[in-house]
């Protein structure tokens, strides 16, 4: 331990005077801490235990106790000054911590991307990042359906039971939400509030909006508690049409997608459905395109039969149109939703939809 020089000290100004010079040379030595480290060692030397000012403590008994007062009374004001100083360096020296870890940590998306050795010349001339080929292909849907007329609408990720479900056509304990693994939310009760495992709950928020007619599509991000795998991700994306309008029939449908699927495939590229259930549309289809990998000739991707299965699609359910308030006597129309990472797999023939979120930039720069 370092004992003061004042041991022994006489008088009371010797005292003082010693309290005065080991503040000065302790609010030095707080001050030009460089670091934390460094402010926590001086912060130790002169405010510590074993200090030289906390050495002082011990001389105090040698002084009168009137004398004691005061010197005490001098002590601990140089205390709580120093005390002060340590925790203003202590801010200032965080903040400049924070500043630079910010700064060595920061990620620049303008850098210039690396060409990896052996890739060719060109892939990756590109200065700048792109947007994610599934976002390209929700960009080029909503092209295409707005050039056929229909407007672009969208909904909470987060929806309640009723919009996902009940308004669907289906009630509590119905079979068919089995159909989707759901994530539910702690929010509210138990089970009311999930994360949408379709985008069709913008449907019922469009038509509760009771803006007739309908022509809209809805893209959108949906959650199921589905395994990746090459076909299926936790997280995807869907694309929604809504048609409401008076004396829309089923050929209105076909005719809609069949239109769609050579304005976003290319000529000569068709449509066909087959039917299926869905609670919320009636009757229902599955709608298969033709396969693009092969041009309908048959291939592995489309498991030699020519088509693709892109999404599902029907009349919208009477039950659906009463749970929105809408006349089904007076209005009808049709919806279909399909999955735009699916599509965008089939597409540029993607033996696996993980990689599209793996982000490998040799994949990605490719888009
Ligand atoms: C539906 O989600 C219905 N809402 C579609 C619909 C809308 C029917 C309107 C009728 C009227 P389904 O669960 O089949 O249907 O999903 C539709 C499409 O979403 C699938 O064909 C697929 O392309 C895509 N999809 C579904 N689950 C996943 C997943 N885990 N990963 C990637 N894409 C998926």
């Amino acid at each position: 331990m370092t004992r003061p020089d004042i041991d022994g000290a006489a008088g009371l100004d010797e005292f003082i005077a010693t309290v005065r010079e080991l503040e000065a040379s302790s609010a030095q030595l707080l001050s030009r801490a460089g670091d934390v480290e460094a402010l926590a060692e001086a912060k130790r030397d002169s405010l510590g235990k074993r200090s030289k000012l906390a050495g002082l403590n011990a001389v105090l008994g040698k002084l009168s106790a009137e004398q004691r007062r005061e010197a005490g009374a001098v002590l601990n004001e140089a205390r709580s000054r120093l005390e002060e100083l340590a925790s203003a360096r202590s801010v200032e020296l965080e903040s400049a911590e924070r500043s630079r870890r910010a700064e060595a940590e920061r990620v620049d998306l303008t850098e210039v991307l690396a060409r990896p050795s052996g890739a060719p010349l060109g892939a990756f001339d590109r200065r700048r990042g792109h947007l994610n080929l599934v976002t390209q292909t929700r960009d080029e849907l909503e092209d295409v359906f707005v050039s056929m007329g229909f407007a672009v609408a969208e909904g909470p990720e987060a929806e309640t039971d009723w919009y996902n479900f009940e308004a669907l056509n289906m009630p509590p304990a119905h079979p068919a939400r089995g159909m989707w693994d759901t994530l539910y939310l702690k929010l509210g009760e138990p089970e009311t509030v999930l994360l949408r495992t379709h985008t069709s709950p913008v449907q019922i928020r469009l038509m509760e909006a009771k803006q007739l007619p309908i022509y809209a599509v809805m893209p959108g991000r949906c959650y199921r508690r589905d395994t990746p795998d090459a076909r299926h991700l936790p997280v995807f994306h869907q694309i929604e049409g809504l048609v409401v309008d008076k004396g829309i029939t089923f050929g209105d449908m076909a005719g809609t997608i069949e239109e769609f699927t050579s304005a976003f495939f290319g000529e000569g590229m068709h449509s066909r459905l087959r039917p299926s259930f869905f609670p919320f549309t009636e009757p229902s289809a599955e709608f298969e395109v033709t396969c693009p990998i092969c041009g309908g000739s048959g291939c592995r991707t489309c498991s030699g039969s020519g088509w693709i299965e892109l999404g599902g699609c029907g009349m919208v359910d009477p039950n659906v149109f009463e749970a929105v308030g809408i006349d089904p006597e007076v209005y009808s129309g049709f919806a279909f939703g399909f999955g735009i990472d699916r599509l965008a797999q089939v597409r540029q023939g993607l033996p696996d939809m993980r990689a599209l979120l793996d982000n490998d930039i040799r994949f990605l720069t490719q888009f």
